[in-house]
């Protein structure tokens, strides 16, 4: 059976990935490529739902235990119904966050247990593990303004204080220096065209992509 290939993207708040997954999806369909773009939390009618459980109402509504745990509810769904038939019937997967956020935010900015999050990495991805993360960074002030900028109902990470978004950056910054082979990190301070040259660069030279 043909297999897709899966991208995910990742960093903290305002980093710009949104527009990225767009502007990097057209290119990959501009090469005929089928490309399914989704999103975590989300990305399945059933995970839409717990996402706004989660990200919905003060800083404190859930502990990073229960956190993690409704992630992963999350994307058990998400990967059940959309992310896994994808790749099997051949599409590229490209994700705003998966697995490494809830890392980077339950666990290293969280501190939940490593363990835990292993566990669940290991018993409900089923698998499915990026071909290749690009992991944005900026500085957390950088961030937390642009965020602010664009701000909802979806507050509840983006309030938790600039210390909670310090260890956020350094958690992503450790996962991407642990899996080198598999993420990218990609400066996210340039304009929009200089970071999706950056985009591209990574992706073509990694996944071996022409046009
Ligand atoms: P975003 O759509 O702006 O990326 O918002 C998603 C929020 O959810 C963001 O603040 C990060 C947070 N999040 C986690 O804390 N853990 C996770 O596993 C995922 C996927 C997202």
């Amino acid at each position: 059976m043909a297999r897709g290939r899966f991208i995910t993207f990742e960093g903290g708040e305002g980093a710009g990935k949104s527009t990225q997954v767009q502007r990097l999806a057209a290119r990959l369909k501009a090469g005929g490529r089928e490309v399914v773009t989704t999103r975590e939390p989300g990305g399945s009618p059933g995970a839409e739902s717990i996402r706004d459980l989660v990200l919905r109402g003060s800083a404190d509504r859930w502990s990073p235990v229960t956190e993690t745990l409704l992630m992963y509810a999350a994307r058990r769904d998400h990967i059940e119904r959309v992310i896994a038939p994808a790749l099997a019937r051949g599409a590229w997967v490209i994700c705003d966050r998966f697995a490494d956020s809830t890392r980077a935010y339950q666990g290293g900015a969280g501190d939940v247990d490593a363990g835990l999050i292993t566990a669940l990495e290991t018993h409900i991805l089923d698998g499915v593990h990026p071909n290749l993360t690009l992991v944005f960074d900026l500085p957390v002030d950088v961030g937390l303004e642009r965020a602010h900028v664009r701000a909802g109902a979806e507050m509840r990470f983006e309030s938790k204080g600039a210390a909670f978004h310090e260890r956020l950056r350094k958690a992503f910054l450790a996962i991407a220096a642990r899996e080198p082979d598999r993420c990218a990190v990609i400066d996210a301070t340039g304009a929009m065209d200089a970071v999706e040259a950056a985009v591209w660069a990574a992706v073509a030279g990694r996944l071996a992509v022409h046009g």
